[in-house]
């Protein structure tokens, strides 16, 4: 038990996925894992424990935002043993090319600030997916009808950025989409010698203005949790 997670020793498998709603760790766990058991509700950020093809999975919430993911990661790896951690979550897509519905893998996260820039001060630090895992996560998803992109993300502080110019720039540089997490993700999988992935559902669009209506979202996210699955355990 830690400060944030209630679970007990051993409740927490080594592998774990990450959307950032606890609801939807509930609705994933519930939908693809078996002999699932609640193990921590501390403030609301449910994690579950239950079996996927004979392997043990956690599915934790991780809020939103980088500080927030931090915690959960921290405690997760430092704490219980997390050794594989796999972020499942939504972004806003950033080229034409990308339609909503889409899954974005994510090779690298540029990020403004996180919390490990006090770490880094003046040096940039390139945040890099584990090449096992993101190789997986393709194959996986090839097999499968969705539309998938693999290339570099932006990881904001803000959602209502009122700095559109920095988008600008981030959609000329080929960024695909945005979130607010995977950058701190793969730094603490990096700095604790573990393996972190992002793999994302496209839910908004930044040039478009399109968006997932919400009866779809299930049936998008449904692939993106099965990627997930298939890589980590590949
Ligand atoms: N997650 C989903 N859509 C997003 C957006 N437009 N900006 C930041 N995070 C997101």
């Amino acid at each position: 038990m830690t400060i944030h997670i209630g679970a007990k020793k051993g409740e927490i498998a080594e592998t774990v996925l990450l959307p950032g709603d606890p609801y939807r760790a509930k609705w994933a766990a519930e939908t693809f894992l078996t002999d699932t058991k609640l193990v921590n509700e501390t403030r609301g950020m449910l994690g579950f424990t239950g079996t996927w093809k004979g392997h043990r999975v956690t599915i934790q919430g991780s809020g939103m935002g980088m500080p927030s993911l931090s915690i959960y990661v921290n405690e997760l790896i430092r704490d219980f043993g997390a050794k594989t951690l796999v972020r499942i979550g939504s972004c806003g897509g950033m080229q034409d090319r990308v339609n909503i519905r889409d899954i974005i893998i994510a090779m690298t996260s540029t990020t403004l600030g996180n919390p490990s820039r006090g770490i880094f001060r003046e040096l940039n630090y390139a945040p890099c997916a584990d090449w096992s895992l993101l190789r997986a996560a393709v194959t996986a998803a090839e097999t499968r009808d969705a539309a998938v992109h693999v290339g570099g993300i932006y990881s904001s502080d803000v959602f209502y950025d009122e700095r559109p110019d920095l988008n600008e720039q981030m959609v000329r540089h080929g960024i695909l989409g945005v979130e607010m997490e995977a950058a701190e993700l793969y730094t603490l999988a990096a700095r604790h010698g573990c393996r972190a992935l992002a793999v994302l559902t496209v839910s908004d669009h930044l040039l478009t203005g399109a968006a997932l209506p919400s009866d779809e979202r299930e049936r998008s996210f449904g692939d993106m949790v099965e990627i997930a699955l298939e890589a980590a355990f590949a």
